[in-house]
């Protein structure tokens, strides 16, 4: 049953990466909620072919399988439920909650704690006709505040709380629950936008768009049902979608 949710945690204290272990599980029929979680990575990934780099018990880092019925050009979605339910998770287990920026970074007080990285499978058997493995991976700084050069922070610097990382897991599989289920159906992919569009500090914000041929200034208007961040540029609202943006940025003022 797709709405059924009993995610399986698997523990490692050291893994080359959480999302290329997860994504062999998929690609060998793990079923959906399959966790990995490692306290330390060897090879973390994040966007763009980045590395991800923290020092061992310092964050969350951990890799859900799901297998939602979801069309693969909608797979930002994806990244999208992640973002929401990390908000939910760290917002009851701080008091705190965190601001979303597009596309896929959780921010406190303006600055990156966490990012996600949502990773298909298209071949990868064991699930129902019609639905798609997806890896969505989550690193969240407990007490490291990221390299230097990357300006970012975690829950120690910006809450002032010590997050216990098996509560906070729980607390993110339990917000996680509802929101990929709602990747399902066109409600509640509907309803999930909502609460991402009330969730995104991008939106109102005069941006640069970095492409991979130049960039672009305007104002952050809105996201499309496709995730899409909607810029107006010259009076004309145009679409960005994650596969055609390197970074947002506040504009230089
Ligand atoms: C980003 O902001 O660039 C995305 C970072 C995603 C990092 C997490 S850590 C757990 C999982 N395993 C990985 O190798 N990457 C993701």
């Amino acid at each position: 049953m797709a709405d059924s949710w009993n995610p399986t945690i698997e523990q490692f204290s050291s893994l080359p990466s959480t999302n290329t272990l997860a994504g062999e599980r998929a690609n060998a029929g793990a079923p959906a909620g399959l966790t990995l979680v490692a306290d330390f990575q060897t090879a973390g990934r994040g966007r763009l072919d980045r590395s991800w780099e923290a020092p061992p018990k310092a964050s969350l880092l951990c890799s859900v399988l799901l297998r939602p019925t979801l069309p693969s050009e909608l797979l930002h979605l994806a990244t999208i439920a992640m973002a929401l339910a990390a908000r939910s998770a760290v917002s009851e287990v701080t008091g705190v909650a965190p601001e979303l920026k597009w596309p896929n970074d959780v921010l406190l007080q303006g600055k990156k704690f966490g990012g996600i990285l949502a990773e298909a499978h298209l071949a990868a058997p064991g699930g129902a006709p019609g639905t798609l493995a997806i890896v969505v991976g989550i690193g969240i700084n407990l007490t490291f505040d990221g390299p230097p050069e990357a300006n970012a922070t975690s829950l120690r610097t910006s809450t002032g709380h010590d997050v216990d990382r098996d509560v906070l897991l729980e607390a993110l599989l339990q917000a996680l629950g509802p929101r990929q289920a709602a990747l399902n159906t066109v409600d509640g992919r509907r309803s999930l936008m909502t609460e991402y569009r009330e969730a995104l500090s991008t939106i109102g914000q005069i941006v640069t768009i970095h492409l991979h041929d130049g960039s672009k200034e305007g104002e952050a208007v809105g996201v499309g049902d496709d995730g899409a961040l909607l810029v107006q540029i010259d009076g004309v609202e145009i679409p960005f979608s994650v596969g055609d943006v390197i970074h947002v940025r506040p504009a230089a003022k």
